[in-house]
C-alpha cells in the first residue's frame, strides 16, 4: 500500500508501515528526525499523489480542550480573537485532512473541544492499551479503516503523559511524538494484506472463526 504519513516528524508510524513491506512517506513542514521518505514542506503539495492510505497528526494547540481557556481573556468571558482565529484555521486544516480524496484515512487528535466543531470522533485510545504505562487520550477519525484494537493493555503503575518531560524547547516535540505501541498497531492492523490474495481485509469466517479472507475464502494465519 502507498500510505501517507502526514503531520510526521518522528517517522514512527511512517517506520511502523515501512517495516511492513508499505511504500511510506511522512510529510512535515519540519525535516524527518528518523531517515526515510520524507517531504519537508506542506501537506497539501503531496496529498493528490495516488495515496491508499493517509494516517495524519494535525496540529492541536488551537482545538484541545486541554487549551479552551486560551480562547478567553485571563479571568473574563471576553473573547481572545486571535486565538479564535487560530482555532478557525487550525479546524479548517484539520477538515480538509479528513475530508482528502484517498480511501483510508486516519486522523488523529487529542479530545477537542466543542468550539472547534470537529466531526464526531470514532474511538478514543490510550497508550496503556498499546504497552505503555501512561495515559494521554487521543481520538481518531477514520475512514474505511476499523478501529484499533488494543494490543498490550496496562494495568498498574499509569502516570500521566504531560509529567514525562520536564520543562524545555523541545518538550512539544517529546510529548508530540507518536507512541510506538500505538504505530505498530496502526500499521499491523491498518496495514493488513491478505499473504494469499492482497485483499486488505479479513472478516469472520461464517462458521465463527476469525482470519478468514473474504475475497479468496481462505483461511488466514
Ligand atoms: C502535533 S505534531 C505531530 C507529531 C507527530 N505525532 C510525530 O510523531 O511526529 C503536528 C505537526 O504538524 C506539522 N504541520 C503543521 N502544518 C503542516 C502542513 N501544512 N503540512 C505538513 N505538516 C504540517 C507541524 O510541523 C508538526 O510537526
Amino acid at each position: 500500500m502507498r500510505v501517507l504519513v502526514a503531520c510526521e516528524f518522528s517517522g514512527k508510524v511512517r517506520d511502523a508501515f515501512l517495516k511492513l513491506g508499505h511504500d511510506a512517506m511522512s510529510c512535515d513542514l519540519l525535516p524527518t528526525e528518523s531517515p526515510g521518505p520524507h517531504y519537508e514542506g506542506d501537506v497539501f503539495d503531496v496529498i493528490d499523489d495516488g495515496w491508499d492510505m493517509m494516517v495524519a497528526h494535525p496540529p492541536c494547540t488551537y482545538l484541545a480542550n486541554s487549551g479552551v481557556r486560551w480562547l478567553y481573556k485571563q479571568g473574563t468571558k471576553d473573547h481572545n480573537e486571535e486565538r479564535w482565529a487560530d482555532m478557525r484555521t487550525a479546524a479548517k486544516f484539520f477538515t480538509a485532512l479528513l475530508a482528502s480524496d484517498i480511501e483510508k484515512i486516519a486522523v488523529e487528535n487529542p479530545t477537542p473541544h466543542r468550539h472547534a466543531g470537529l466531526p464526531p470522533y470514532t474511538q478514543a485510545i490510550q497508550p496503556y492499551e498499546y504497552g505503555h504505562p501512561e495515559s494521554k487520550r487521543t481520538c481518531l477519525w477514520l475512514r474505511n479503516l476499523p478501529p484499533l484494537v488494543p494490543t498490550q493493555v496496562i494495568t498498574e503503575n499509569i502516570q500521566q503523559s504531560i509529567w514525562r518531560y520536564p520543562p524545555s524547547p523541545h518538550r512539544w516535540k517529546l510529548r508530540s511524538e507518536t507512541f510506538q505501541g500505538i504505530a505498530d498497531a496502526m500499521a499491523e492492523q491498518w496495514g493488513f494484506l491478505c499473504p494469499n490474495c492482497g485483499a486488505d481485509e479479513t472478516t469472520d469466517h461464517p462458521d465463527g472463526e476469525s482470519g478468514w479472507c473474504p475475497a479468496c475464502e481462505q483461511r488466514v494465519e
